[in-house]
């Protein structure tokens, strides 16, 4: 079997009718960020089950516009924390938190790229609104004062939970937990690719700080000892508000462009307060100390994602050169030349293959096609050689934690996956 027909394969082995998980067993229900890259993959050969994906993942948004982490279609013990200990009222069952905004990406990608573009245009229109509700959620909710960045909550927000970035704002959350831990990755996945145990009991903490609160999103802000802009999420933020508007200027109205115009801009200079000229790229903010944290990640290419940050391409790219020259394959998921490295430790080394995409894109649009080309065939030489992987290990390019991984599998698709 080629590694298109497998990564094809792996989806359909993940589509548990209408929404994938990201893996069996490791990730049984159906998380954010994960479906928006996952519909992407879908649309390379099934634009129908690409968009079902999205009205899944829509099935979990409240009404407020927040769209949850994770949504709880169908039950199963293989995961912890389970919605019991999330304590939401929604059908269906979901976390408490969200995830990096990237649907509005994946939609305008879906609706540009469709070849039933009657079916496009039909699904584009009917979750617009829906976009539009969630892209106010997050201004409304997270950036209340309008300064420009939405805060982020929780390690699991950002997507990259256990990232060096995060040590700084995490140790002032008290490791105490009301809820039990009652771990199940460790059981399935080698101990050392995963979060450390103390970081789980801080990550338990604040999920249990935030059901005390009733996930309400003032008290949330203003309880929570963890409380960063994340340049990633802001980054990607950034990205969506623009594809957003491009969905706006065919199915919205002239003042609902004028409002992510306006949010667009907000954003793009509040972005600039996240560059750190010394280590040639950005990073994210504490917002509780308003000191920008020290340790460079992968994160910090992401605002050419956005478009944003042209100027500063040439320096992100001798940047990430130099990450080249101490780790074999791009792009590590910290700094290779920091001292808390960890190579094969979840975000604190590893490269995850959907980071690689976005950055890839920002290179590209910048005009930096010798870094994206780079990118993209360490990419596809870590998959082709180590498997459908959860993530790689970025000197040996080993494959590690999960296999048969979605979302993987979609960005080889979106990269490999042209003919059958
Ligand atoms: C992990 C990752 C997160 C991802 C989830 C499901 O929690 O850190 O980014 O969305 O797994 O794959």
């Amino acid at each position: 079997m080629s590694m298109a027909e497998q990564a094809r394969a792996t989806l359909r082995a993940n589509d548990r009718g209408g929404y994938s998980v990201p893996t069996a067993r490791l990730y049984p229900f159906q998380w954010n960020w994960d479906s928006a890259f996952v519909a992407m993959g879908w649309a390379t050969f099934d634009e129908d089950r690409a968009w079902q994906e999205i009205h899944w993942l829509l099935k979990g948004q409240w009404d407020d516009g927040m769209i949850p982490h994770i949504v709880f279609h169908a039950p199963s013990d293989d995961y912890f924390p389970g919605p019991a200990v999330w304590g939401v009222m929604h059908a269906p069952p979901t976390s408490g938190i969200t995830q990096p905004p990237v649907l509005a990406a994946a939609v305008r990608h879906l609706w540009d790229h469709a070849r039933d573009r009657a079916a496009a245009e039909a699904n584009a229109a009917s979750v617009y609104p829906s976009l539009l509700c969630n892209h106010r959620w997050w201004q409304a909710a997270r950036d209340p004062q309008r300064h420009g960045l939405v805060a982020t909550l929780h390690p699991w927000e950002t997507g990259m939970d256990n990232s060096p970035a995060w040590d700084g704002p995490l140790a002032r959350v008290p490791t105490e937990t009301v809820s039990p831990i009652r771990r199940r990755d460790t059981m399935l996945v080698d101990a050392a690719m995963r979060p450390r145990g103390e970081e789980y009991q801080r990550f338990i903490h604040l999920v249990d700080l935030f059901r005390d609160a009733g996930w309400e999103p003032a008290r949330m802000l203003s309880v929570s000892p963890f409380r960063v802009a994340d340049v990633g999420t802001n980054a990607i933020l950034l990205r969506a508000e623009k594809d957003l508007l491009a969905l706006a200027r065919r199915f919205g109205s002239v003042p609902q462009q004028a409002e992510i115009e306006t949010r667009i801009e907000r954003i793009s200079a509040a972005l600039e307060r996240l560059w750190q000229e010394e280590a040639g790229l950005y990073v994210s903010l504490d917002l509780v100390t308003h000191a920008l944290c020290p340790v460079g990640t992968s994160a910090g290419f992401l605002p050419l994602f956005a478009w944003h940050g042209q100027a500063r391409a040439a320096r992100l790219a001798a940047t990430l050169a130099a990450w080249g020259g101490r780790a074999t394959r791009l792009v590590p998921s910290a700094d290779p030349g920091f001292a808390g490295f960890e190579p094969k430790r979840y975000w604190r080394g590893p490269v995850w293959a959907v980071v690689n995409w976005m950055i890839a894109d920002g290179f590209a649009t910048v005009g930096n096609a010798g870094t994206a080309s780079r990118i993209r065939t360490d990419t596809i030489a870590l998959i082709e050689t180590a498997g459908l992987s959860e993530y790689f290990e970025p000197i040996s390019g080993e494959g590690i934690g999960g296999a048969d991984f979605s979302w993987t599998a979609a960005i080889y698709l979106m990269w490999c996956g042209g003919g059958s």
